[in-house]
C-alpha cells in the first residue's frame, strides 16, 4: 500500500480526556472464525473495524457463514450445513493473522482451500504453520514448499498432535489449535514462552473441552457445530492504546485516560517497559474476569532501558512506538531477542531505524533488534519517512511527528486502514 501521505505538526495542546481504541485485532479475527463454526447466531459488538479483521470476515462469507456487519458489529450463522469449500481463492491482503489463522481453520476442514495476499504476505514465512498442520495430517503447499503464500491446504482427517512451538507465536499456536477442533484426537501445544492467550480463552467461552496450564494448552476434539455460539463486547486493542500512551508520555502536561483495555497475557508488557522508563501510569476499571482496564497516563521525562529476552513476545507488535518513547528519553534503550521484528508487515529493524534517523534520532540496527539514543527530552526534527507499507510504522511516526520541530510527512499513509482507520481522526481531536 503506497500513495497516500499524512503530514503531522507538533502538538499544540497537552494530550487530555479520554480516548477508545478499537477493539482487540486478534480477539476479532478469532471471535469472526470460532462464531462461523458454532451453532446459532455469534452476537459480536466493538469488532476490530480494520481491513485485517475484515478479509477474515470476507473468508468466512466465501465459505458459507452468514454473516451481517455494520461499524463495529457484526452477526455471524454457521456451522454444518451452511459452510462448504470457498468457489474461489480467499484474498487476506495484508493480514498475517488472517493467512496462519485460516490456514490452521481450513486444515480442519473437508475441502481445498488456497490462501493468498499482498506483496508483503508474499514475504512472510508460512513453514511455521506448515510444518504442525502437515503433522496432523493436513495437505499444506505453498511457494518454496510451503514457506511461503500463496498457501494450498487440502483438509480433513486430522490426529492431534503434541507440539512444542520452536518460535513463540500465538498464531502458529491458533492455528494448530484451530486446527485441532476436528482432530480425531486430543491436540497439546506446549511453548517455551507465554504468547497471547485469546485463541484458548475464546474456546473455553464457546464450550470447547480446552485445559491452560502452565506453558501448555490441551484441547479435546470438537466437531463442527458443537461449539456454543459467542456473545462478545470486544475489548480495546492494547497494540493501539499504546500509541496514545506513549504520546501522552511525551508531550508535556497530558493526562489522559485510554478506555478498557485487554490486558491480559502477553498483551500488557509494553505497560511494564514503560514504567521501567519512568512513565506514570495508573491501571482504573479494572475487570479479572474479563481481562480489561482503562489506562490513565500523565506525561513524564522518560528513562533508556533494556528490553529483551523473555518479554519480547509480549511487546513485539509495540515496539514500533516504544522506540519513539525512547527517542524522547535520556539515554539509549536496546531493543535485543527480537528478530520477528524482522519479518513483520515490514521488515520493521530496517523501517523504525530508517523512520527515527530522517527525524535526527541516533538508531542503529542490530541482527536481533535495535539501539536508540533519546534526545532527553529535546524536540525530533520532522522530516519525511516512509511507513514501508506498515500500519505500527506510520502510526509510531505520526506519534513522533508530534514531538518534532518541523513537519513530519509520512508516506504510506493507508496502510493505516488494516487496523485502525480512526486514528487520523483521533490524532485530529486529541492534540492537532
Ligand atoms: C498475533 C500474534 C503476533 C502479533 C500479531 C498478532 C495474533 O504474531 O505480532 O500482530 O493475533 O496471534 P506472532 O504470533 O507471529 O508472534
Amino acid at each position: 500500500m503506497s500513495g497516500s501521505q499524512l503530514v503531522v505538526a507538533a502538538a499544540r495542546r497537552p494530550l487530555t480526556g479520554r480516548v477508545r481504541v478499537p477493539g482487540d485485532k486478534s480477539i476479532s479475527h478469532r471471535a469472526v472464525l470460532l462464531g462461523a463454526m458454532a451453532t446459532g447466531s455469534s452476537e459480536l459488538r466493538g469488532l476490530s473495524d480494520g481491513l485485517d479483521v475484515r478479509c477474515t470476515l470476507d473468508a468466512v462469507v466465501a465459505c458459507g457463514a452468514d454473516v451481517t456487519w455494520s461499524g463495529r458489529r457484526a452477526t455471524i450463522q454457521g456451522g454444518p450445513g451452511r459452510l462448504h469449500e470457498p468457489p474461489g481463492v480467499i484474498d487476506v491482503g495484508n493480514s498475517g493473522t488472517s493467512i496462519r489463522l485460516l490456514a490452521g481453520w481450513s486444515a480442519g476442514m473437508p475441502w481445498l482451500t488456497v490462501l493468498h495476499g499482498d506483496g508483503s504476505i508474499a514475504r512472510r514465512p508460512m513453514d511455521r504453520v506448515a510444518v504442525p498442520l502437515r503433522a496432523m495430517g493436513a495437505q499444506v503447499d505453498g511457494r518454496e514448499g510451503g514457506r511461503l503464500p500463496p498457501l494450498v491446504i487440502r483438509g480433513g482427517q486430522l490426529r492431534g498432535i503434541d507440539y512444542e512451538l520452536p518460535v513463540a507465536s500465538a498464531q502458529v499456536k491458533g492455528a494448530i489449535l484451530f486446527a485441532g477442533l476436528a482432530a480425531a484426537s486430543p491436540t497439546t501445544v506446549r511453548e517455551a514462552v507465554p504468547t497471547r492467550a485469546h485463541t484458548e480463552e475464546l474456546l473455553a467461552r464457546c464450550g470447547a473441552d480446552v485445559a491452560v496450564r502452565p506453558g501448555e494448552v490441551t484441547l479435546r476434539p470438537s466437531p463442527l457445530g458443537s461449539l456454543s455460539a459467542l456473545t462478545l463486547e470486544v475489548p480495546g486493542d492494547p497494540s493501539q492504546a499504546a500509541f496514545w500512551v506513549v504520546a501522552a508520555s511525551i508531550i508535556p502536561g497530558s493526562e489522559l485516560l485510554v478506555e478498557r483495555v485487554y490486558v491480559g497475557q502477553a498483551r500488557a508488557g509494553f505497560l511494564d517497559v514503560l514504567r521501567r522508563m519512568g512513565a506514570d501510569l495508573i491501571l482504573e476499571d479494572e475487570d479479572h474476569a474479563e481481562h480489561t482496564a482503562s489506562i490513565r497516563v500523565r506525561s513524564s521525562q522518560l528513562h533508556g532501558t533494556s528490553v529483551g529476552g523473555v518479554e519480547v513476545p509480549g511487546l513485539i507488535d509495540e515496539i514500533p512506538v516504544l522506540a519513539v518513547a525512547a527517542a524522547l528519553a535520556d539515554g539509549p534503550t536496546t531493543f535485543s531477542d527480537a528478530a520477528e521484528l524482522t519479518v513483520k508487515e515490514s521488515d520493521r529493524v530496517a523501517s523504525i531505524v530508517a523512520g527515527l534517523r530522517a527525524m535526527g534520532v541516533k538508531a542503529e540496527p542490530r541482527p536481533d533488534g535495535l539501539v536508540v539514543e533519546g534526545t532527553a527530552g529535546a524536540p525530533l526534527s520532522g522530516g519525511s519517512v516512509d511507513s514501508c507499507g506498515d500500519h505500527r510504522i506510520a502510526m509510531a511516526m505520526a506519534i513522533a511527528g508530534l514531538r518534532a520541530t518541523g513537519e513530519t510527512g509520512i508516506d504510506g499513509w493507508d496502510s493505516v486502514a488494516t487496523s485502525y482507520p480512526g486514528f487520523e481522526e483521533d490524532l485530529r481531536r486529541c492534540v492537532l
